[in-house]
């Protein structure tokens, strides 16, 4: 099987990986911070640890502003609907996933307005019409740090440095950018992230981040650990926002798959999947009865190839692909129609080819070559 369907979650694991999860599994998982019992410190140690590990890989200054969660989602949802309130009013981008523009609708129930920018039809972000849309009410911004469905690049950098100008909250969605590219939380206050796709971590793995001085309420109440005796729910970061048994055994072979990618270099993985996301793409664009989506200048995008043959079907074609020629992909609308809907792909939706970081130059050649012979009938 040649995997290209990176963008949804990586595989194939590190060893290394599966090796810290079954030792935690196998030889001392206890509940972390519950129990004073040897199992139970130890657990909580080796999540400690792994908090560390990620505070590090992202450069944040204190572990403890880490939340673990399930999911980029739930992340997300947790910095949305922990910050804003009745009469606020965000803005996002229209190539958003719709894990961002699903809680923004539903808060739009309770009162709190949202504008959608507009993008060109590679993707990409023009920072004048994010700068037009900001109202006296704005309170945050939210912006993916590269698009699920074309790749493109947004310009987080300086939409943080304009937040930050202004006033306003800034949240990144990570969730295609974190362990393929460099991310530095300099201008950010909220960063959502996964740890089963460019980190290399289990499913079921995410985190957020909350710059110190952001308030935020919790998502869910209920059993932390601490203060027991208190009804009300802690305040306190990670605690309070980790609210529930959480995925320790998921959370440290995060740990150890954030420190591998830590050890190879973001900037070499970054380098590689380029070189390979190079060779498909040209490969692609110079197929006469095939559209590929997204910048041309692969530069200007992480290593997604999304595309279409005239003609045929995307779902058809990502089973063809899967059923003649063993190569996983994802085809269809990417839980982002709007995006879909930016590029031009909305009555059709597209097939994705995502790389990682286990891929290399050979298998993108029989990708191009399978995608050929598709398109020949
Ligand atoms: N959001 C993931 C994707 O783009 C699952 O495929």
């Amino acid at each position: 099987m040649i995997y290209l369907d990176n963008g949804a979650t990586s595989f194939p694991k590190p060893k290394g990986m599966i090796e810290a999860m079954d030792s935690c599994m196998s030889s001392y998982c206890g509940n972390p911070g519950r129990s004073g019992h040897d199992l139970s410190r130890r657990t909580g140690e080796e999540v400690y640890q792994a908090r560390k590990m990620l505070a590090r890989f992202f450069k944040i200054e204190k572990p403890d502003r880490i939340v673990f969660t399930n999911n980029t989602t739930q992340a997300l949802n947790m910095g949305i609907k922990g910050v804003l309130k009745e009469g606020d009013h965000v803005i996002t981008t229209v190539m958003e996933h719709n894990s961002v523009l699903r809680p923004l609708r539903a808060l739009k129930d309770q009162g709190v307005e949202y504008t959608l920018v507009q993008c060109g039809s590679d993707g990409s972000l023009d920072l004048t019409n994010v700068e037009q849309a900001i109202r006296e009410n704005t309170r945050l911004i939210i912006c993916t740090q590269a698009s699920n469905v074309t790749g493109t690049i947004m310009p987080v950098q300086d939409l943080g440095i304009l937040c930050k100008k202004k006033g306003i909250l800034f949240m990144v969605d990570g969730a295609q950018g974190a362990g393929h590219m460099p991310m530095d939380v300099k201008n950010i206050d909220l960063l959502a992230v996964p740890g089963h796709k460019g980190l290399l971590g289990p499913l079921g793995t995410g985190m957020l981040y909350v710059r110190e001085g952001v308030s935020l309420r919790p998502l869910m109440e209920g059993g932390t650990g601490t203060v027991s005796r208190d009804i009300k729910q802690p305040a306190e970061l990670p605690e309070g926002f980790e609210t529930g048994t959480i995925n320790a055994p998921g959370i440290i072979g995060l740990g150890y798959s954030a420190g591998l990618v830590n050890k190879i270099g973001v900037d070499i993985i970054r380098q590689h999947q380029l070189e390979l996301t190079r060779i498909l793409d040209s490969s692609l664009r110079n197929m006469k009865n095939v559209t590929v989506y997204g910048p041309s200048d692969c530069k200007k995008k992480v290593g997604i190839v999304t595309f279409n043959i005239n003609g045929y079907n995307c779902e058809d074609v990502a089973s063809l692909l899967n059923d003649d020629y063993g190569i996983a992909v994802r085809g269809g609308y990417h839980c982002a129609g709007l995006a879909h809907k930016a590029i031009g792909t909305w009555d059709c939706g597209a097939v994705r080819m995502s790389m990682g970081i286990y891929n290399n130059g050979k298998e993108m050649k029989a990708a191009a070559d399978a995608v050929y012979a598709i398109s020949k009938g």
